[in-house]
């Protein structure tokens, strides 16, 4: 990579500002003064600024309890975007990772991967989802065959794909469903498509990333090597 570049990524700074950061002569590659731009950094070279040493940013790799009145898009006048609860440079080279409506609540990732996030939300890959439901009226025998088979949604041409549901506590109308896509309020659509309403939602995963448990709404950490490679799989 360009040391110009990396000393963007690394200090969250425009071309220009790398650029004088380098003219000013703060910038050394294994401790030599580099002034270009252009000079290629490779893996082993330590990346130093004024004696501090430089890491590039990203990419990132984020997990979110998201708690409720948040959107994921821009603030929409009435609530504030989800990216206000991080505390990060570079902000703009966030995204999320397959959407949560205001009113859902758990597990949002948060990357600057775009090839990643791409792997979570095309339909092609079929990355499973599983939230935790409860229902405003009580659950029929027959929702999970219905499920499993597909419900046709409103403005949609095909029945949804097949999808797992399982009861977790049937006096509260709780439930587990498992969904390999992402359509726009599509777990609310498949039960409003079954006669009921969902009252709560909350997503507990993505593939084989769980939402973290000690994590309180609105905290977050940056996933493991592992969690961030699960999705590959
Ligand atoms: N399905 C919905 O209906 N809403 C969400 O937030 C996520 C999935």
């Amino acid at each position: 990579m360009r040391l110009d570049k990396f000393v963007c990524d690394a200090l969250g700074v425009t071309r220009r500002e790398a650029t004088q950061l380098l003219r000013s002569g703060d910038v050394t590659v294994n401790e030599v003064k580099k002034k270009s731009g252009s000079f290629q950094v490779t893996d082993d070279c330590v990346v130093e600024w004024q004696d501090r040493v430089l890491k590039r940013i990203g990419p990132r790799y984020i997990m979110l309890h998201k708690p409720e009145g948040f959107v994921c898009s821009h603030e929409d006048g009435h609530n504030q975007t989800a990216f206000v609860l991080l505390d990060e440079v570079k902000m703009a080279d966030l995204h999320f990772a397959g959407r949560l409506d205001v009113d859902t609540t758990g597990l949002l990732l948060i990357t600057d991967d775009g090839q990643w996030s791409h792997r979570i939300t095309s339909p092609k890959h079929k990355c499973e989802k599983t939230y935790r439901v409860w229902l405003d009226d009580a659950i029929q025998p027959d929702y999970a065959q219905k499920l499993a088979e597909g419900v046709e949604l409103r403005n949609e041409r095909e029945p949804t794909k097949p999808a797992v549901m399982e009861i977790v506590d049937e006096s509260q109308n709780e439930l587990l469903l498992t969904i390999t896509e992402g359509k726009y309020h599509q777990v609310k659509r498949m039960f409003a498509a079954l006669g009921n309403k969902v009252e709560r939602l909350h997503r507990e995963r993505i593939g084989k990333i769980v939402l973290d448990e000690s994590l309180d709404l609105g905290e977050y950490r940056y996933l493991t090597q592992e969690e961030v490679e699960s999705i590959w799989n």
